[in-house]
């Protein structure tokens, strides 16, 4: 059922343009995507989104198959490849299109005519030109509710949160953005604590902070409204750089301090805690070096992601030859990154190799054998897909630092024996 708001106003365009200062392609292109043809026209399109797209298509997709229906409201929609998408790939049944740059309406119709739009109660697409908080303000007022919200907005804008929750189904999915880097790098503390409500300083895995500062944000916004959000999947993408995370919203508070407090770093001896809200007068170090120790929060400290959701996005992805095909895709790796990054038993935030090499004074050991060798150690270890050089474990920095110099020292006596065969 379409809202009359929508059926009477639509189009229409915003007063203000919202179009953004950098337009990333100043002239239109026909593009394929996942063997979807479509224009970019002057919107703003980043290919390097794709990745985003998919994991967003994938789960909006599991969602239809689960529930046997699927609406979309696409907030922020651009040229509208995601609308596309979500129609094609995950065979939403309706996907309403937003932009408020009513400039780009031509280039947006053009791509979603490749489905045909239907009518009446069986009308699969719609597009409309307001202000995001507008439009699902609008469907909230008019109880017309979406499974699927996507915002896929500009720097921390948080304030598309509580307007899109209202716009979401219960057991809906929240797909949310936030592309501020400067926040999350804790450049602008104050900035952070307006938008997220976390007050974030520099730490190592600033990255993963970013993450968590958009999900501390967005469960904050939801227990407001008496709702909980969980995060299905966190994605980061240095191309912007973009943190994405997809949220289940249910009703219901989350527990009390459940995953939701502040963390700590000790430049000092390098070492990372969570604190819950209750412990805040007791935040220091082993070390006990106080005034090292750097401290953001609050935000989100438990896992980034739900592994049973990952299994089923990756078997999605094998069954769309997406995945599984011998070769292994980017999106394979990064999905399964994300699963091995999962277990329950690793903690927030990762250690780079080289704060590990530096601190031990050697060479940075190859990846592989220390994390070998960490696992070997009896502790929890796996890549991050965040950061390149780096390891998520639960293996003290103090014993990561005693590995890598165990490890330079089997490798110079390596080089010795080596040597002396040759003398030989
Ligand atoms: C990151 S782009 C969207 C890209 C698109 N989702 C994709 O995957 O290619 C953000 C879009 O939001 C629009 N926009 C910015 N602020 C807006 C607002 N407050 N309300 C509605 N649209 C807005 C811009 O015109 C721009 O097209
Ligand atoms: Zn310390």
């Amino acid at each position: 059922m379409l809202s009359p708001f929508l059926l009477l106003h639509s189009p229409i365009s915003i007063p203000q343009n919202p179009k953004p200062a950098i337009n990333f392609s100043p002239k239109s292109e026909l593009r394929v995507e996942r063997g979807l043809e479509f224009e970019t026209g002057e919107s703003f399109f980043r290919h390097e989104s794709a990745a985003g797209r998919d994991l967003g298509v994938l789960a909006a997709s599991l969602y239809r198959k689960s529930k046997g229906k699927l609406r979309v409201l696409d907030a922020l929609c651009g040229c509208g490849i995601r609308s596309l998408r979500y129609l094609v790939e995950a065979e939403a049944d309706f996907v309403l299109a937003n932009d408020g740059n009513d400039e780009d309406r031509r280039v947006i119709c053009g791509n979603l005519s490749r489905v045909p739009r239907g009518s009446g109660d069986e009308r699969r697409w719609m597009v409309t030109h307001f202000e995001a908080n507008r439009v699902m303000t609008e469907c909230y007022l008019q109880r017309d509710f979406f499974d699927l919200i996507d915002v896929d907005s500009f720097g921390s804008d948080s304030s598309f949160l509580r307007s899109a929750m209202n716009a979401l189904r219960l057991d809906g999915l929240l797909y949310v953005t936030s592309t501020d880097g400067f926040s999350s790098g804790g450049h602008r503390p104050y900035h952070s604590l307006a938008a997220y409500g976390a007050y974030v300083r520099p730490m190592p895995y600033s990255n993963e902070i970013g993450l968590r500062m958009l999900i501390g944000g967005a469960v904050r916004e939801a227990s407001v409204l008496g709702y909980r959000v969980t995060p299905l999947f966190s994605y980061y993408s240095y191309h912007g750089p973009v943190f994405r995370v997809m949220l289940r919203m249910n009703r219901g508070k989350l527990q009390d301090n459940r995953h939701y407090g502040f963390i700590s770093y000790c430049a000092h001896c390098g070492n990372s805690k969570a604190f819950s809200c209750d412990q805040l007068g007791q935040i220091g170090c082993p070390c006990s070096d106080s005034k090292s120790i750097i401290v953001s929060g609050p935000l989100w400290t438990g896992p980034l992601h739900e592994a049973s959701y990952l299994t089923e996005l990756l078997n999605l992805a094998e069954e769309w030859g997406w995945a599984g095909t011998g070769t292994e895709t980017a999106l394979e790796k990064l999905l399964k990154q994300m699963l091995d990054e999962s277990d329950p038993c690793l903690p927030f935030g990762f250690i780079k190799l080289d704060e590990v090499a530096s601190r031990a004074k050697v060479n940075s050991p190859p990846l592989r054998l220390i994390m070998d060798t960490i696992r070997k150690e009896g502790y929890a270890v796996s890549r991050s897909h965040i950061s390149y050089n780096a390891l998520k474990t639960n293996c003290p920095m103090t014993e990561c630092i005693r590995i890598a110099k165990e490890l330079q020292q089997c490798d110079s006596a390596a080089i010795v024996d080596s040597a002396a065969i040759v003398n030989l």
